[in-house]
């Protein structure tokens, strides 16, 4: 057998895992979240997720990579086969890489609109009222041409960028990528901290917490963001760990990608709020926020402004490519591996499959906005994303942690977490065993519910405990 690919640097790994983490998720989403799910409240349980079960899953998918070196359905079979399981269990990858093939699809339009906004900024098309910026983003959405073009463009490039290989694409880029993305997100949070006047506004808003804002709802939103900004459930990281180096420690690797990807998401907020504040706008306008809110803010600001939201608009440009192109590695390097297919060759076909599946995000902005697919009352990007998101990633999460707690062999995460110690290694596997597998059950059953059948499930479970007769009909 050859030498297992590895990554050449012993800090890439980290590199490219936190470059997978950090993306829309952190920049775009987490602020919105935050802002419509209660501030402080949603932030404390977003951290409390990432620690109790963003953490531990992503030790579990780094434990399955670097144990094979492979791709992660081999990487689940050789796994498996040592713990004398049956070979089904790659299903969970495979599972995990039609998913990531149509969450890849709409991503690419988003990140599109970055592209597009990085544009209007440098050439002064953004308008200056609120009423114009709005118009702008209108405008985009109505006009699939320029989503075609930016969502192409978005594509070509994660498709160059993996097609040079893991070592020498992937490396190289993020070697660059990152650290620009900290400078960058950097120089927008010092802004905001320095000359809008609203940064103590902020620091209150987002980490004093108002307890009575804790809803089931908010610890349910919250969980779901974990996985998806820390890109849990997927085999990603699972992909991207059969590279790492047999010297580098799984759990301090992961604490940093953890770290790392927590750390981008509050400098986003400490970078958008002030603005928000300082302008008199509305934290919790949803998914505008980034695009909408923070853009009328820019061009209030003149020359600055124009720097602000060129470099804004550019950093969101290069996590979201960081991320693409760990969506695009898992498939590529299965067939690499098993098929011995050509990179190349692969990397493309493979990118434009998921180019033409994204037209039917595009289209869903405009022609084909008020579609109703199937009765759910959802337009087909609506619901690519709610089953994507709300189903699928917390089904590859549960079947991951159950896998690894439960299935495979218990000397496999033993050998692998060599640096733990006993009773460290006992709680990371309580919480891969029980821990997460239930709390995940729970988002996954709610996301299904709904909003207002989970609040009515959990009145009537509070209720239940009670009324000690009922428990005690239910327990017999
Ligand atoms: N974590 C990425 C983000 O925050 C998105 C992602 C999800 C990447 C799933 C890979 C897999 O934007």
């Amino acid at each position: 057998m050859s030498e297992p690919k590895v990554w050449a640097k012993k800090s890439t790994f980290i590199f490219a895992a936190a470059g997978s983490a950090i993306g829309l998720g952190n920049l775009w989403k987490f602020p919105y979240m935050v802002g419509e799910n209660g501030g402080g409240a949603f932030v404390i349980v977003y951290l409390l997720c990432v620690l109790l079960i963003g953490l531990p899953l992503m030790m579990s998918e780094t434990i399955v990579g670097k144990y094979s070196h492979g791709n992660a359905i081999d990487a689940i079979g050789v796994t498996a086969e040592r713990s004398g399981a049956s070979q089904g269990w790659r299903g969970i990858a495979v599972l995990s890489m039609v998913v990531i093939f149509i969450i890849l699809s709409f991503y690419s339009v988003i990140a599109g609109w970055a592209f597009d906004y990085t544009k209007a900024f440098m050439m002064g098309d953004m308008g200056h009222s609120a009423k114009e910026v709005g118009a702008y983003f209108g405008d985009l959405l109505a006009d699939p041409k320029r989503l075609i073009i930016w969502h192409t463009v978005f594509m070509f490039l994660t498709a160059i960028i993996i097609a040079r290989g893991a070592q020498e694409g992937i490396e190289k880029a993020l070697g660059i990528m990152m650290p620009v993305l900290f400078i960058l997100l950097f120089i927008v949070v010092g802004y905001s901290a320095f000359a809008t006047g609203a940064f103590g506004k902020t620091l209150t808003y987002m980490f004093s917490p108002d307890f009575s804002k804790i809803t089931p709802m908010v610890v349910i939103n919250a969980m779901g963001q974990a996985f998806f900004s820390l890109s849990l459930g997927m085999c990603v990281i699972m992909t991207y760990a059969a590279y790492m180096r047999k010297d580098v420690s799984i759990t301090e690797s992961s604490i940093y990608v953890s770290g790392l990807d927590t750390l981008m998401a509050l400098l986003a907020g400490l970078a958008i709020f002030p603005i928000v504040f300082a302008n008199g706008l509305d934290s919790g306008s949803g998914p505008g926020l980034l695009f909408v809110t923070l853009s009328t803010a820019f061009t209030q600001l003149g020359t600055m402004g124009t720097i602000l939201g060129v470099s804004f608009f550019f950093l969101v440009i290069i996590a979201a490519l960081s991320s693409s192109i760990s969506m695009v590695e898992p498939f590529v390097k299965w067939c690499e591996e098993h098929l011995g297919w050509n990179r190349f060759a692969v990397t493309f076909l493979y990118c434009f499959a998921v180019w033409a599946f994204g037209l039917i995000t595009v289209f869903s902005f405009n022609i084909w906005g008020k579609v109703d697919v199937l009765g759910t009352g959802k337009n087909p990007f609506d619901l690519l994303d709610f089953v994507t998101s709300s189903i699928c990633l917390p089904i590859g999460g549960l079947l991951v942690s159950i896998y690894v707690g439960w299935v495979m062999n218990k000397d496999i995460s033993r050998e692998q977490l060599s640096t733990l110690s006993g009773a460290l290694f006992g709680l990371w596997l309580f919480v891969v065993r029980f821990v997460a597998p239930v709390l995940i059950t729970i988002v996954f059953i709610s996301s299904v519910l709904g909003e207002e059948k989970m609040n009515a499930l959990i009145q009537q479970i509070l209720a239940i405990q009670n009324e000690p007769l009922l428990v005690l009909t239910l327990i017999v």
